[in-house]
């Protein structure tokens, strides 16, 4: 069965202070639950934040990698290096990442192979533009990019997987998918997956959604039977907010 997961992409934000203030204080605050929680803070805070989070049910993830393994990618980190201080599930593919890193389906397509070949989890996010809605383009969009980065994998490496639909035109504006929206999304998502592979993976992969989650309309979203959790910006990086969102699911 696919789990309910709740993640918090902290992206740009948060020095190490800031970082382990947030972390006590969503440790005390966590609220009992069977939904998975994780955090996805900067890459030089992680290996604090795992440190900090050791005897917590709370996981630090990473929120990209390099696909090489070792070698000169200046400024770059390994999915090695990742495992190493206890990290192995790590965010590919964020609207972010496309849109201001160059990176192409091509790209996050060797980055979701180098991870699965060290066994690591991939939450795989992916989405379309305003323009794509609004042309009526968006489904034909979504299917290309899971197909471009995903239909290669087998049945074994799809349990590795987390999809994190993201329609670029509601990440950090305020403006959210309606829980119907989303919802048709989702299961045109795991019918697509269906028909390239079969039922079996469609219903077992965890299908998170993402852009503008608050505690607002987190239950709302959270209710519709093919979203399986959320992948929330802005609102994890306020304590209570996310502890909020966290007891939505
Ligand atoms: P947001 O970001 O919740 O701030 O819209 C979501 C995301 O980028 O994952």
């Amino acid at each position: 069965m696919r789990s309910k997961i709740v993640a918090g992409n902290w992206k740009m934000n948060k020095n190490i202070a800031e970082t382990e203030a947030l972390l006590v204080e969503l440790s005390a605050k966590l609220p009992d639950t069977t939904a998975e929680v994780m955090v996805a803070p900067a890459f030089v805070n992680l290996n604090a934040a795992v440190r900090h989070l050791e005897s917590s049910a709370i996981e630090v993830i990473a929120q990209n990698m390099h696909f090489a393994e070792s070698g000169a990618y200046t400024g770059e980190i390994s999915a090695d290096m990742l495992l190493s201080i206890g990290i192995d599930t790590v965010i590919i593919g964020h609207s972010e990442r496309r849109a201001y890193f160059g990176e192409t389906d091509e790209i996050l397509a060797k980055k979701v192979t180098a991870a699965l070949a060290k066994n690591m989890r991939v939450m795989f996010c992916f989405g379309e533009e305003l323009e794509d809605r609004k042309s009526g383009n968006h489904f034909d969009v979504v299917e290309s990019q899971l197909k471009n980065a995903l239909f290669s994998l087998d049945a074994q490496q799809w349990r590795k997987i987390v999809l994190a639909y993201e329609p670029v035109w509601a990440i950090g504006t305020g403006e959210t998918a309606s829980p119907e929206q989303a919802q048709e999304m989702h299961a045109f998502i795991r019918k697509t997956i269906a028909e390239a592979y079969d039922n079996s993976i469609a219903k077992n992969v965890s299908i998170l959604y993402g852009g503008s989650v608050k505690p607002a309309n987190a239950a709302e979203i959270f209710s519709k039977p093919d979203v399986d959790g959320g992948l929330i910006g802005g609102a994890a990086l306020v304590a209570d907010d996310f502890v909020a969102i966290i007891k939505a699911i």
